[in-house]
């Protein structure tokens, strides 16, 4: 008898600068592993690998560069990411938890930098050989409330201006209306965080066919 392929389960999260990514991230995978017992692995693009570091440092820090070089650093972490990372653990069975992933590039690259949502996600899905996830949570937030919740000095994305951020928000919010495949969440994040974690604990539990806690 053969044993089935374990299945992983691929989770993004996405939305603005500062409308609470990694602390829902944190707080789900703290769950999946202590009450549903799964392998879960954390992880960000830009930045989840060694590679990614580097150039995640070069795109957020380094010397300003254009919309298409921006495009293919992102594409480049991602094509990394993937293969080295999120592929290996969906194979071992993990739950895999990803603080932003293609959608983002086809928002603040494909509506933000005005390159094409369509040409982006053809690039990211090329750097990626075709991996979509299998729950997107959106984190939705006005952007200068997300701004505003943010610490430290702004990175070059973060700097690019109010109206290129509500761009980007109104691209993911369109991107998610217009999806076919049943992969989004769509939150508002001006709730409370326990009660954001409620909404994203039930709709990962089903993803995983399980029964969601009282
Ligand atoms: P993030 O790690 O969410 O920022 P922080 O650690 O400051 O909260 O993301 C870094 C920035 O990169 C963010 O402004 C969004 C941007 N970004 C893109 O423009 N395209 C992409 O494909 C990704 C993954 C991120």
């Amino acid at each position: 008898m053969t044993t089935p392929a374990p299945t992983g389960l691929f989770v993004s999260f996405e939305g603005g600068d500062g409308a609470g990514k990694s602390t829902q991230l944190r707080l789900l995978g703290g769950w999946l592993h202590d009450a549903m017992g799964r392998e879960v692995v954390l992880t960000r693009e830009p930045g989840g690998t060694e590679l990614g570091r580097t150039l995640r440092a070069a795109v957020l820090h380094g010397e300003d560069v254009d919309p298409r070089t921006e495009a293919l650093l992102y594409a480049t972490d991602r094509a990394h990411h993937v293969h080295t990372v999120v592929r290996p653990a969906l194979a071992r069975g993990a739950v895999v938890l990803t603080d932003r992933y293609l959608d983002s590039s086809v928002a603040y690259q494909g509506d933000g930098r005005a390159l094409g949502a369509d040409e982006v996600e053809r690039l990211s899905l090329w750097a990626t050989d075709g991996l979509l996830p299998h729950v997107t949570v959106l984190l939705d937030l006005d952007p200068a409330a997300g701004l505003a919740r943010l610490d430290g000095a702004p990175d070059r994305l973060e700097r690019a201006g109010d109206a290129f951020h509500r761009r980007t928000r109104e691209a993911f919010l369109r991107r998610a209306a217009a999806d076919t495949t049943g992969r989004w969440l769509v939150l508002d994040a001006a709730r409370p965080v326990d009660v954001v974690q409620a909404d994203v604990r039930t709709r990962v539990a089903a993803a995983l066919g399980a029964v969601s806690p009282a």
